[in-house]
């Protein structure tokens, strides 16, 4: 297991910011899981402008609430809540 850590890490090094963090930890205790997501919608596009991911132009309150609440209602999966996504 150490290993693979040791592995992925590196290739995270070597390719710099083309590789998301497989949690992001955003403001007001925002913890979003980048990898379960990706796992759970399969299409990057859902989030993305491109298929290759990247930073979301102008990222911040008003986007995250309408893009992630709307799917969570859309998917019935995923909190809607404040309290669920602000753990602070
Ligand atoms: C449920 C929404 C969602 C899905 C699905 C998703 N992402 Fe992301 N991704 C995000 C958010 C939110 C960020 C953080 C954006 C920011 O900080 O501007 C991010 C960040 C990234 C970043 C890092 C940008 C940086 O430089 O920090 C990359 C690369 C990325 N995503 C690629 C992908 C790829 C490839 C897929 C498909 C396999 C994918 N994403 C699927 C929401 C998503
Ligand atoms: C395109 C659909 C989609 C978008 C957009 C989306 N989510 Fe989700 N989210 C899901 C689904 C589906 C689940 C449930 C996953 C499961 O139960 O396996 C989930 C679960 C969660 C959870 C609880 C499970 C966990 O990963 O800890 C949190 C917190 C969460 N989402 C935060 C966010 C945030 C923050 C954003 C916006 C940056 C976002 N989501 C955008 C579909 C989405
Ligand atoms: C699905 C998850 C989710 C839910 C539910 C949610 N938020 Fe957010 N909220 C976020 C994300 C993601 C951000 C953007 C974080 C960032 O910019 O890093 C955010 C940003 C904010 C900000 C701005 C923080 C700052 O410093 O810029 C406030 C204030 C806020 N939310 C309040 C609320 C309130 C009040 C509710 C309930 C009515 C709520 N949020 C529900 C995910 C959520």
């Amino acid at each position: 297991m150490k290993k693979i850590i040791i592995t992925l890490f590196a290739v995270t090094a070597f390719t710099g910011s083309a590789l998301a963090a497989d949690v992001i930890e955003m403001k007001k205790g925002v913890v979003f899981n980048h990898k379960a997501h990706a796992e759970a919608v399969k299409e990057c596009t859902k989030c993305h402008a491109k298929a290759e991911g990247g930073k979301i132009n102008g990222f911040g309150k008003d986007i995250a609430h309408k893009v992630c609440m709307d799917c969570h209602k859309e998917m019935k999966k995923g909190p809607t809540k404040c309290k669920e996504c602000h753990t602070k």
